[in-house]
């Protein structure tokens, strides 16, 4: 079967290969893909900078965004031939730490987990794969295509659970929210802001394209300025473009109370001055609160469902901007003026 994959740590490395079948033991469902999401974490991986193979091998199956279609699946499991499914991205550590052990995989504590796609277990963008049914979930099969956005979803639908879990550790009222970057993830980002009833503004660079009507359709303001103009006190800042800058301008202008979750992975080795007495002081006298938040686990998967389903189709449909084929996975790896959402067609939904 085909296979995108790369040898990571190598940049220009990426190759569709010819690749076995996926052997039993990965797991008890056969699932075949349909699509598969870019995102940027993708792009890192094939310009050198992140990504591991599996142990003994020299290649990695890229792909974490996905939709598949259950091809085979044993009595129990849960599946059935035909049901749309996406595969969870992490897998727990095997020792396991106590947060893996209870299923909350998305805060491993010794860092020994896995992802596929991205660390040590092959990714989704092949023809098949196999997957433990408990790592697999359902999604609506009307939503057709649109079944890829989950995994991007579920990113932000973490974000959420956890600033409100932080915001209620006291009264906590949160009113109007900040979403830096308006790229899939932050329109995620806005789109839970919105659907929670808040007021929610997103700043991004551009000012053609696609993203501004995209936020304004969802229901939030776009602008293009620095946090101070968009929305002076913001309650809740989600990050989304690890920009250094934008982290300290969040952690400033947070409001009294407010709670700021960074969601973008920097590449580092850029240095800005901060005062950070003076952070420390703000941060202190209005009881700030800054979270770091990544990946997510089976219940942030189902509330990234909730948030799919009742969400316009059109405005989601609109996030997908260009489908490649496999065969053309080139184009879909090369950024264009006007991307959002990128997706390989594997196959057919
Ligand atoms: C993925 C997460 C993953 C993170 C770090 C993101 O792009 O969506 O599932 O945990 O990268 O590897």
């Amino acid at each position: 079967m085909k296979a995108l994959t790369v040898i990571p740590l190598k940049e220009g490395s990426a190759a569709l290969i010819d690749m076995d079948d996926p052997p039993e033991a990965d797991g008890d469902v056969l699932v075949e893909t349909l699509g598969v999401g870019v995102c940027g974490t993708d792009i890192e991986i094939l310009s050198g900078q992140y990504g591991w193979a599996p142990p003994g091998e020299e290649r990695l199956v890229l792909g974490h965004e996905s939709l598949g279609r259950v091809v085979d699946a044993p009595a129990g499991s849960g599946f059935v031939p035909g049901d749309h499914v996406v595969g969870i991205v992490r897998m727990p550590d095997p020792l396991p730490c106590s947060s893996c052990a209870v299923g909350e995989w998305d805060m491993c504590r010794n860092g020994k987990y896995t992802e596929h796609g991205i660390k040590e277990l092959h990714g989704f963008c092949r023809e098949r794969y196999r997957i433990p049914s408990a790592h697999l979930v359902k999604v609506d099969p009307a939503l057709g295509m649109l079944g890829v956005l989950l995994e991007p979803a579920t990113i932000l639908a973490k974000a959420w659970d956890h600033v409100e879990h932080i915001g209620r550790r006291a009264h906590w009222d949160p009113a109007r929210a900040i979403v830096t970057g308006a790229g899939p993830v932050g329109l995620m980002a806005a789109l839970m802001g919105v659907q929670r009833g808040m007021e929610v503004h997103v700043i991004d660079q551009v000012s053609d394209g696609p993203k501004p009507a995209l936020v304004s359709d969802v229901g939030a303001h776009y602008h293009t300025g620095s946090i101070e103009d968009a929305c002076p006190s913001p309650d809740v800042v989600i990050e989304c473009t690890g920009v250094g800058s934008l982290v300290f301008d969040a952690m400033e202008h947070v409001a009294a109370g407010g709670v700021v979750c960074l969601t973008g992975v920097s590449s580092g080795g850029r240095t800005i001055g901060v005062d950070a007495g003076e952070l420390n002081r703000y941060m202190v006298l209005e009881n700030e609160a800054v979270v770091g938040s990544v990946n997510a686990n089976k219940g942030h998967y189902e509330a990234g469902a909730a948030a799919l389903a009742a969400a316009d189709r059109e405005w989601l449909g609109r996030l997908i901007t260009r489908r490649v084929p496999l065969d053309s996975w080139q184009d879909a790896l090369a950024r264009q003026a006007g991307d959002v959402k990128v997706v390989i067609e594997v196959g057919t939904a």
